[in-house]
């Protein structure tokens, strides 16, 4: 399905999903987090497929990446965003787990058009409700 073909729906303004911030929206009884780190708009299902808690809450983080022994490279610099309760880590780019390919959280495409921030669906939701959300992180 093309990006045409998708159902356009904003979601905030710019303002409202400045660096840093995240948002919470629930679409057919489905709650999708979105934050904005390192000027790059994400969205994701805000469920982590190992036990359900609110992904929305993680860090957003780096990692070390794959190096020679007594090498010490860092890497994904805000490009992971780690569980709250036991630390899994997904790439914000893919939804992939650091761990493992097969273990994903489902990722949204999102764009930031003018002002605007704009989900791109596969369908039109019957619902559409905005959140409170707070982080003290
Ligand atoms: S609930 Fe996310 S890693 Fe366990």
């Amino acid at each position: 399905m093309s990006a045409q073909e998708k159902h356009r729906l904003v979601v905030c303004s710019a303002e409202e999903l400045r660096e840093g911030d995240r948002r919470l929206i629930e679409l057919d009884g489905v709650e999708i987090g979105l934050l904005r780190a390192e000027g790059t708009c994400y969205a994701f299902r805000n469920s982590c497929p190992h036990q359900g808690v609110p992904m929305l809450y993680g860090s957003v983080v780096g990692t070390m990446l794959p190096s020679q022994p007594q090498e010490y490279v860092y890497g994904l610099h805000n490009e992971i965003i780690r569980c709250p309760l036991h630390g899994w880590e997904f790439s914000l780019k893919t939804g992939k787990a650091m761990f493992s390919p097969a273990v994903s959280i489902k990722m949204y495409e999102v764009k930031e058009e003018g002002d605007e921030v704009v989900l791109y669906l596969d369908r039109q939701p019957q619902s559409i409700t905005r959140k409170q959300f707070a982080c003290v992180l």
